[in-house]
């Protein structure tokens, strides 16, 4: 039995199985996960994810009661749930990704999509169980009064169930995303929409990265569910319980992400990407391939800036990484092809013999985004919508001398905004005004501010995140008394 519990859809590890049935354990990927695995190296917890390939399925059928430390891997303390592949497909990639996901970055194209008829119920009682098997996981590995923290938009509804089963624990659920404003959270079937917000509401904290995210889920729980919110006091009412409403947000552990920037792979890398550059300026941006990412906007935003400025043209490089995201989505696939696209059309257009005004690499390479990072003139982080954007934090650590565009839909705008150059994402031109300004502000204007956006980048690192949120959490069981 455990005491402190952290439950998510993708966990700290992720199999491939090979065809000789020999199974590759990789570390996975994502804000949530590289920050929830620095927490898991100091923090004697209990891990509880979904798997999400058929080499995960392998691990676990020979891990007892799914505990995959227990069968000998590398993990610290980790139980992966099994959940049936067509009740796991539907409940993330089409209620989680397709539908919760585009709610949130506001990402529908609504004269065409959603569609909530019969088919969305089945994948939503997907939803459901996928929602009741971790519940169940987590009731029966918790101790007495343990803590519990439930991460994301994938696990909406288990922070209510899990308090049906076990009334004695402590739940704190957090929110990664961005939160929807009422008015288009609503486009969600009624039912559906209360169903969401109660789910948290199960919680004795919910936790968001920003104010703003905060202020919206409030503001839906009061016009969706007629719950009594308090602004003031972070606090919404309903059904006879409370649960408290917290900002945390997200950042860096510098010291951690310097050291591993300083390591003779990232060292190769910066040689390599110099040599394929010369000495011209980098504009270099990271993601993965995600449709709230923005990135075709931005690749636009480069081609009308070097449309105005053909003074730049054989001087500047744009280096893109556009890692893969979601790929059994075709929207992600089509978004991916859209911005191959794009990039070409502009080496088309400008590419001369001796210069290569874009560098476009759709392959995971961890190394060479931070050999990116520290060789960056510019930082372009252009989101539609975005929970927090680590990416806007792990530059500046990186490079301090780098100019950072920031999208003032970032939820990393909350604190970066005032020293990066603010744009709206749609808005290509201003973007490309931006990029020229960044390019051509003056070097000690861009090291004042670098040096105040890594201050801010690493005020809240991932175990003081975590701490936080389990200090928020009230002491001994919920039920004592
Ligand atoms: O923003 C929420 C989030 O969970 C991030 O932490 C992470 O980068 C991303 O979504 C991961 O998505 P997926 O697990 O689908 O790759």
């Amino acid at each position: 039995m455990h005491a402190i519990l952290v439950a998510s859809n993708r966990g700290p590890v992720s199999f491939t199985l090979s065809s000789d049935g020999a199974l590759t354990m990789r570390r996975g990927g994502g804000g949530l996960v590289s920050g929830l695995t620095q927490v898991a190296r100091h923090t004697p917890m209990l891990w509880v994810c979904a798997a999400l390939t058929d080499g995960d399925r392998s691990a676990v059928r020979d891990a007892p009661g799914g505990r995959l430390d227990l069968a000998g891997h590398d993990t610290g303390p980790l139980r992966m749930l099994d959940i049936p592949p067509a009740t796991f497909h539907r409940a993330y990639n089409d209620v989680a990704n397709s539908t919760l996901w585009f709610v949130h970055h506001l990402l529908y194209d609504t004269p065409n999509s959603p569609h909530f008829g019969a088919r969305f119920r089945r994948e939503w009682e997907s939803y459901q169980d996928y929602n009741a098997t971790f519940a169940v996981a987590l009731a029966e590995e918790a101790a007495h009064g343990a803590r519990v923290l439930i991460q994301d938009y994938h696990l909406t509804l288990a922070p209510a169930m899990l308090r049906g089963e076990r009334p004695d624990l402590r739940v704190a659920h957090f929110s990664h995303t961005p939160w929807a404003p009422p008015e288009y959270f609503s486009l969600l079937p009624d039912d559906v929409a209360a169903e969401v917000l109660s789910g948290i509401l199960g919680a004795d904290h919910a936790g968001f990265l920003t104010a703003r995210w905060a202020a919206a889920f409030m503001d839906c729980c009061e016009a969706v569910l007629g719950a009594d919110v308090d602004r003031a006091a972070r606090t919404v009412r309903y059904e006879g319980r409370t649960t408290r409403i917290g900002v945390h947000p997200l950042g860096v552990d510098g010291e951690a992400l310097l050291a591993r920037a300083g390591e003779p792979d990232v060292a190769a890398r910066v040689k390599a990407i110099r040599e394929a550059v010369g000495d011209r300026r980098l504009i270099v941006r990271i993601d993965r391939t995600e449709l709230s990412k923005n990135i075709v906007r931005g690749l636009l935003a480069y081609r009308e800036f070097l449309h105005d400025h053909p003074e730049w043209h054989g001087r500047v490089v744009h280096l893109v990484f556009a890692y893969p995201s979601r790929h059994d989505l075709p929207e992600y696939r089509e978004y991916t092809a859209a911005v191959q696209r794009c990039a070409k059309e502009i080496e088309d257009e400008f590419a001369t013999e001796d210069w290569d005004p874009l560098i476009l690499n759709v392959h995971d390479d961890y190394p060479r985004s931070l050999a990116a990072y520290r060789l960056a003139d510019v930082l372009l982080v252009n989101p539609i919508r975005d929970g927090m954007n680590l990416v806007a934090k792990e530059g500046p650590i990186l490079s301090p001398r780098c100019a950072l565009v920031l999208s003032r839909e970032a939820g990393a705008a909350a604190e970066l905004g005032e020293d990066a150059i603010v744009v709206n994402p749609y808005d290509i031109s201003g973007t490309a005004v931006a990029l020229h300004e960044a390019l051509t502000m003056p070097e000690d204007e861009r090291l004042k501010r670098g040096r105040r956006l890594s201050a801010a980048a690493t005020a809240m690192p991932p175990r003081r995140w975590f701490a936080e949120q389990l200090a928020a959490l009230p002491d001994g069981p919920a039920d004592a008394g």
